[in-house]
């Protein structure tokens, strides 16, 4: 039976990964999309939902609007990161959908009471519809079957200030009352979560996206470089890779100009691949607090491993995982996917099978 899963995300590119990831996942029924303001604001992380959904020919999945702003401050987005649209230089369809009547704090809600205990939670960007949710159904920990949340960074350097991660920088007060609200749910239902010193470890490189293209049937076969000038487009002859491979080369850029290596850390299509299989995952719990007040250290998320603090775990945290693993998942499956959705030559002799 496929795994009903509500994806919150802030799209963003690596966050298009975990849709197709999840698009593409035979055990995964996506139930709804809430889209958060992060990586650009909630209107475009709506229509770059709308609009990888109708490109990749799936079904009509209700994407709802989150709330424009953080909880009390104002919203900062990336677009240096993410592109000016939050796809890269992808330049995606203009989507024909609308986007829900309802909020996505109201979907939360809903989703969770409809069927409970079934529903897994796949957060991939800031927490503040989450929040917004838990206070309008304070139930919401028990009556979810499992949680995932890619955000925070603990024994690990941040990635926006020098102790923080983006998606708790974005609402830090959304992200403590997140964490304090799963204070009381009992251990199975503890947060997974995904930070930075596991997702820096999920490094994309050009070969996974050739592969991807070649497992998808697609024509030519791109290897995308650092000299490549920024106004070059995908000739892939599949439309999922060529718009995948054109988000994807503005994140290899952004990372290339930070030193970080001709890569980009897909953190987010991790966090799915979790959210669906969590044996991909080595956990260990710990209580998790977020610093709001901090003149340097605010929206540095803090783990108590020993119960120092007298509090009991709140989380389950990744600490280990096997990022060649993911990347043979994550290709077949996208890859086929792409392939079936968009068939053109027929399939080639595959001399061995990536594992599914
Ligand atoms: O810090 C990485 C996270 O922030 C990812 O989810 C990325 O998409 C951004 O939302
Ligand atoms: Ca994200």
């Amino acid at each position: 039976m496929p795994q009903r899963i509500i994806m919150d995300v802030d799209t963003g590119v690596d966050d298009s990964l975990a849709l197709l990831y999840l698009l593409a996942s035979p055990d995964a029924e996506i139930a709804g999309i809430a889209a958060t303001a992060g990586n650009v604001p909630a209107a475009q992380v709506a229509i770059n939902n709308l609009a990888w959904l109708e490109l990749a020919g799936a079904p009509d999945i209700e994407v709802a609007l989150g709330a424009a702003d953080p909880l009390e401050i104002p919203l900062r987005t990336t677009e240096d990161t993410h592109g000016p649209h939050g796809v890269g230089y992808a330049e995606l369809p203009i989507p024909t959908r609308r986007v829900s009547a309802r909020s996505a704090a109201s979907m939360w809600v809903d989703l969770v009471r409809e069927r409970p205990g079934e529903l897994i939670g796949l957060c991939t960007g800031p927490l503040t519809n989450l929040a917004l949710a838990l206070r309008a159904e304070p139930e919401l920990p028990r009556l979810l079957r499992r949680l995932v949340i890619m955000g925070g960074a603990f024994n690990h350097p941040g990635n926006t200030t020098p102790t923080n991660e983006w998606n708790i920088h974005v609402d830090p007060e959304a992200a403590k009352l997140v964490f304090d609200a799963f204070s009381a749910a009992p251990a199975d239902r503890r947060p997974l979560v995904c930070a930075l010193d596991i997702t820096e470890t999920i490094e994309m490189r050009p070969v996974h996206l050739a592969r991807l293209a070649e497992r998808a049937g697609s024509v030519p076969v791109e290897t995308v470089a650092p000299e490549d000038p920024s106004e070059a487009r995908s000739a892939a002859s599949n439309p999922i890779v060529r718009h995948l491979t054109d988000a994807v080369r503005f994140y290899f850029d952004f990372h290339h100009s930070y030193d970080l290596g001709y890569l980009a850390h897909m953190h987010d299509p991790f966090a799915a691949a979790v959210a669906l299989d969590p044996a991909l995952a080595r956990t260990r719990p710990a209580t998790v607090d977020v610093e709001l007040t901090g003149t340097l250290t605010r929206a540095t998320t803090v783990a108590d491993w020993a119960g120092m603090w007298g509090r009991p775990p709140n989380a389950d945290i990744v600490v280990a995982t096997d990022p060649d693993r993911f990347f043979d998942r994550l290709i077949a499956r996208i890859g086929d996917y792409a392939r079936a959705r968009c068939p053109g030559d027929p399939a080639p002799e595959r001399i061995a099978a990536e594992p599914g």
